[in-house]
C-alpha cells in the first residue's frame, strides 16, 4: 500500500469509534470511504444497515454484505462518515470530486454528527484550489456556466459524466470561496443548480486528518 492509501487507511480506522451499533450508518462515496467500508467489513459491526450516497458505494457495502437501506426508510441519522476534496480551518469543504455531492449533502443534513476523513494534503487555509464541482439540470448548464462566470469563475463541464441522479457536473476553477456560506447561497439560488458541492452552511462535526506522523482529531 501506498503512503497515501495507508493514510486513508489509518483515517478509516479513527472514523469507525465513531460508528453506533443498533443504528443505521450514513457511508460517503470516494477512496478514502473504501477504506472505511474495508474496516466495516472487518469488523462487523452490529448496526442496522447503512444508507449509502452512491451506487459505487451501495455495491461495495453489499458485497461486503451489509444492509443498504434508503434515507426515506431509515430517517435521521447518528452518524455519516465521509471524506473531502479539501477542507477549511472552520471544517468547511469542498466535496464533489466523486460526483456524489447531491446525495452526500443529503445525509450530511440529517446526520448528528458529520465525521470527515482526509490526508493532510486536503486542508487548506482558503478553500478553492480545488475547482468546485457543481450539478446542474442539464437544459440549464450553459444558463448556470454563465451565472458561474459573473462570478468570476472559470466553469469547466466535466466531459462524459453523469451523476448517479443523471445529470452533468460543471467544475468551476478561479472562483473566491473567502465567504463559503454566503457562495453557497448565493449559488444555491442560480435556477438549474441541482447542489453545490460546498459544505459550508453544513461542516464536517469532526475532521479526522491522517498525516505522515499519524492522525489527529479536530471538532
Ligand atoms: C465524492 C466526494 C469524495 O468524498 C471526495 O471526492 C474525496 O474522495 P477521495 O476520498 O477519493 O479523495 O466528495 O463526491
Amino acid at each position: 500500500m501506498s503512503n497515501n492509501e495507508q493514510q486513508k487507511r489509518a483515517a478509516a480506522e479513527a472514523a469507525y469509534e465513531y460508528v453506533v451499533e443498533g443504528e443505521y450508518l450514513g457511508v460517503g462515496t470516494g477512496s478514502t470511504v473504501n477504506h472505511f467500508i474495508d474496516v466495516l467489513a472487518e469488523r462487523r459491526p452490529a448496526i442496522k444497515g447503512c444508507v449509502s450516497s452512491s451506487e459505487a458505494t451501495t455495491a461495495r457495502l453489499k458485497r461486503a454484505g451489509f444492509d443498504v437501506e434508503t434515507l426515506n426508510f431509515a430517517g435521521d441519522l447518528s452518524v455519516y462518515v465521509d471524506g473531502a476534496d479539501e477542507v477549511s480551518p472552520q471544517l468547511a469543504l469542498i466535496k464533489g470530486g466523486g460526483g456524489a455531492m447531491t446525495r452526500e449533502k443529503i445525509i450530511a443534513q440529517v446526520s448528528d454528527t458529520f465525521v470527515c476523513m482526509v490526508d493532510t494534503s486536503k486542508q487548506v487555509d482558503v478553500l478553492g484550489a480545488f475547482p468546485l464541482p457543481i450539478e446542474v439540470i442539464e437544459m440549464g448548464r450553459s444558463a448556470v456556466a454563465r451565472a458561474l462566470v459573473k462570478m468570476g469563475g472559470l466553469p469547466e463541464l466535466r466531459e462524459d459524466f453523469r451523476s448517479d441522479n443523471g445529470h452533468p457536473i460543471i467544475d468551476v476553477y478561479n472562483l473566491d470561496l473567502t465567504d463559503p456560506k454566503a457562495v453557497e447561497a448565493r449559488i444555491n439560488a442560480i435556477p438549474g443548480v441541482v447542489t453545490v458541492g460546498l459544505f459550508a452552511q453544513r461542516p464536517a462535526d469532526v475532521l479526522i486528518v491522517a498525516g505522515a506522523d499519524g492522525v489527529t482529531t479536530k471538532k
